[in-house]
């Protein structure tokens, strides 16, 4: 038994005082005031006690590139950022593109995962777009849904069919965005900045179009189609109009295309270097005012860590990625619920509840008795700055260090044990 006494959490819009007694990996009672004796007790002082954040979007690397990232820091990472349950993309090596490494791989992860780890098939056989991988032997095998993250999806037909499939077996097929045909070698947004650094663009056409074939598809589907990683104005507009017209599509964002446009990138720096690129400050206003009506349904960090060496190289030779889930919460809570934009519940709508529904995910979505105790505790009240030699993760490729930040993790619980523990605490 475990008793977190004094802990914050948000009842209907208002932050209530409570007592949460864990028992067996559940919560076992929320109360004004609870005493019992055999309890281990937490001291939360006040803290703000959530549900355990959900992000749909992240690279753990093992197997095959375990020296940007292993399972077992990548979900440290996680639990350091108050996440509980993640689902992991599978850009890896080999790739999960098969009913038997979708086996090794869901075993991987539970071998050492800290917190819960859900995993994408590739949707593609070595995500080359040519052949649709076995979708339902896959899914049956329990992956949670399928995806051709880290390259597009080159051909409409192989689209087409793994929708077809992901359609027969209810699951949520998750698109990167990126028509090969308009990169042009590109490495940041394409515009006046790419030009002033010589750089060359990536336009936000090689995403929008591609999405629109994409619609035009999961309406003659009728699958759940998910947009990862949403980057301008024109993909938004797209799923606006789709959502209107009944077609079952979802969409994320990225903390880093909320907070950063292609404005933030002043020298050739690749910790600015991510796929989709930072875009305009019309694209930026665009993504955050979809994720606040909910044309955008959550946010995903995109994690996506890189080794030190590789991330010091020029713009056009660094990997595309940032890493992002030890630093979401608290810049988005610091820059948009601290700032009045956006309501503590909605953020956390945005980063529990809705990813959990579009996913299915067994997470729980509250701080409720009979729940899964996946818990965060978070400091709303001080200050602190985001310094890489804190991060869990290997990588150490931010945008984001020496941002000052409300929101710090003090503490998370997956199955009601402790996976995190702030050393102040
Ligand atoms: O920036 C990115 N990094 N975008 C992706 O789609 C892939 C990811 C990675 O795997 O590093
Ligand atoms: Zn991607």
């Amino acid at each position: 038994m475990q008793l977190i006494k004094n802990a914050q959490i948000l009842l209907e819009n208002q932050l209530i005082t409570k007592d949460v007694l864990i028992d067996q990996g559940k919560i076992n009672k929320v109360s004004d005031h609870i005493d019992y004796a055999n309890a281990e007790v937490f001291e939360a002082n006040g803290l703000f006690l959530s549900a355990g954040l959900i992000d749909v979007h992240v690279h753990f690397r093992e197997p095959g590139y375990e020296y940007k990232e292993t399972i077992r820091s990548g979900s440290q990472a996680a639990a350091r950022g108050g996440f509980t349950t993640v689902i992991a993309m599978p850009n890896l090596n080999p790739v999960p593109d098969s009913e038997e490494k979708i086996n090794a791989q869901i075993l991987l992860n539970k071998a050492n995962g800290l917190v819960h780890i859900e995993q994408y098939g590739a949707l593609s056989n070595g995500l080359t777009s040519t052949h649709v991988t076995n979708i339902e032997g896959m899914s049956n095998a329990g992956a949670k849904a399928f995806t051709n993250d880290g390259k597009g999806v080159q051909t409409a037909d192989t689209m087409l069919q793994a929708m077809i499939a992901a359609k027969h077996v209810n699951k949520p097929l998750a698109a990167h965005l990126e028509d090969n045909t308009l990169i042009h070698s590109g490495v940041m947004n394409a515009g006046q900045i790419a030009e002033r650094l010589a750089l060359p663009g990536i336009t936000g056409l090689a995403e929008s179009t591609q999405l629109a074939r994409d619609l035009v598809l999961a309406r003659a589907t009728g699958v759940h189609y998910h947009v990862a990683h949403i980057s301008t104005k024109e993909s938004v507009s797209l799923v606006r109009m789709a959502k209107k017209e009944g077609v079952h599509v979802t969409a994320e964002v990225s903390p880093h295309h909320l907070l950063l446009s292609e404005e933030s990138i002043l020298l050739d720096n690749a910790m600015f270097k991510m796929n989709p690129p930072l875009r305009s400050q019309q694209d930026r206003e665009a993504v955050v005012a979809a994720l606040l009506d909910g044309t955008i349904d959550m946010v995903a960090t995109d994690h996506a860590p890189h080794g030190e060496e590789e991330k010091q190289q020029s713009f056009l030779e660094a990997p595309f990625g940032i890493t992002g889930i030890e630093t979401s919460f608290q810049l988005l809570y610091t820059h948009f619920v601290k700032t009045g934009i956006m309501t503590l519940k909605t953020l956390l709508e945005r980063m529990i509840d809705a990813p959990a529904t579009a996913f299915q995910l067994e997470a729980p979505t509250a701080v409720v008795e009979g729940a899964r105790a996946d818990l965060a505790l978070f400091d709303l009240e001080n200050e602190y700055e985001i310094e890489t030699n804190e991060f869990a993760s290997k990588g150490k490729n931010s945008p984001f260090v020496g941002w000052k930040v409300y929101g710090k993790t003090i503490a998370t619980w997956v199955d009601g044990k402790i996976v995190y523990k702030d050393n102040v605490k």
